[in-house]
């Protein structure tokens, strides 16, 4: 374990991973934990923030672990109020929770619509509005959201809703870091580029003939000839949530092997 991030408490809201393996998320939890920040772990999916949770306490370090709905204020403002009191302060929120609804606005329901909203952007209101006080209580803190390179970019798949949502996710980084740069709140977001996660096999594999198929296509895509991994996003996260970010705020960081780049265009 190293100290980059020794005694911060960081909350991670989305600290599981939708199928076997590391999700963005998991490894952003599992990577603060690893530079020594004690880490709530937070998911609708309580076993899978406890098994999170379990992998940070395994390898010495310290984690809890609740069931949180981030379309829900009460059960947010729950799991904040439950992370404060056991911890005493939270430094770091890590907003990683999204979902992605292929489609146009044609082909979407209102009701994927809806929630697209209520969980890219929605999540990133309501953490951060029950975490601020905390934040503030201990004299600031630092706050990463987990956008997308779609935020900024057509990236090839039909995704009306997450395109919008992401872009809204950067622009409320930037509100944040500037209502609260002189009180001691950064705030920064990472836009991964295709990265190779559980959630791709779940979201995006009804776009392709075969599991093989969008592998090597997203592959192709990336100008480093490979997917990025949950780590690559975890270690931008690492260094945006440590002192060593200190004077870097309403940054949109792009982790996608050069792919904002370049025009874009995938097959
Ligand atoms: N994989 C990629 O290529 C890629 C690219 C760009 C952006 N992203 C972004 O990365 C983030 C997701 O990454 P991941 O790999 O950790 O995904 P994941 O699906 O593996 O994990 C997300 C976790 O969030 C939890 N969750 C879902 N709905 C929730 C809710 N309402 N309340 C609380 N928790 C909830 C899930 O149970 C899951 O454990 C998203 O914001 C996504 O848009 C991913």
């Amino acid at each position: 374990m190293a100290d980059r991030l020794k005694g911060k408490i960081a909350i991670v809201f989305g600290a599981g991973s939708s199928g076997p393996g590391w999700g963005n998320g998991k490894a952003a939890a599992v990577a603060y934990a690893r530079e020594g920040a004690s880490v709530a772990c937070i998911d609708l999916n309580l076993a899978a923030a406890e098994e999170t949770a379990a992998i940070i306490t395994r390898e010495g370090g310290k984690a809890l672990a609740f069931a949180a709905n981030v379309t829900d204020l009460a059960s947010v403002e729950a799991c904040v109020a439950a992370t404060a009191r056991h911890f005493g302060r939270i430094d770091i929120l890590h907003n990683n929770v999204g979902v992605t609804h292929m489609g146009g606005p044609v082909e979407l329901s209102e009701e994927q619509f809806n929630a697209s909203l209520q969980l890219n952007l929605g999540s990133v209101y309501r953490c951060a509005k029950a975490v601020i006080p905390e934040m503030l209580k201990g004299g600031g803190g630092a706050i990463v959201n987990i956008s997308s390179l779609a935020a900024i970019r057509w990236t090839g798949y039909p995704y009306f809703a997450y395109y919008a949502t992401k872009a809204a996710v950067n622009q409320a980084t930037v509100a944040l870091a500037m209502q609260y740069a002189k009180r001691g709140i950064r705030a920064n977001c990472i836009m991964p580029g295709l990265i190779d996660t559980p959630l791709i096999y779940k979201q995006i594999s009804s776009q392709y003939a075969s599991v093989e198929e969008m592998v090597a296509a997203r592959d192709a895509q990336v100008p480093m000839g490979k997917m990025g991994t949950a780590w690559d996003i975890a270690n931008a996260a690492i260094f945006l949530a440590s002192d060593e970010a200190k004077f870097i705020t309403g940054v949109c960081l792009p982790v996608d092997g050069g792919q904002s780049c370049t025009a874009g265009l995938p097959g």
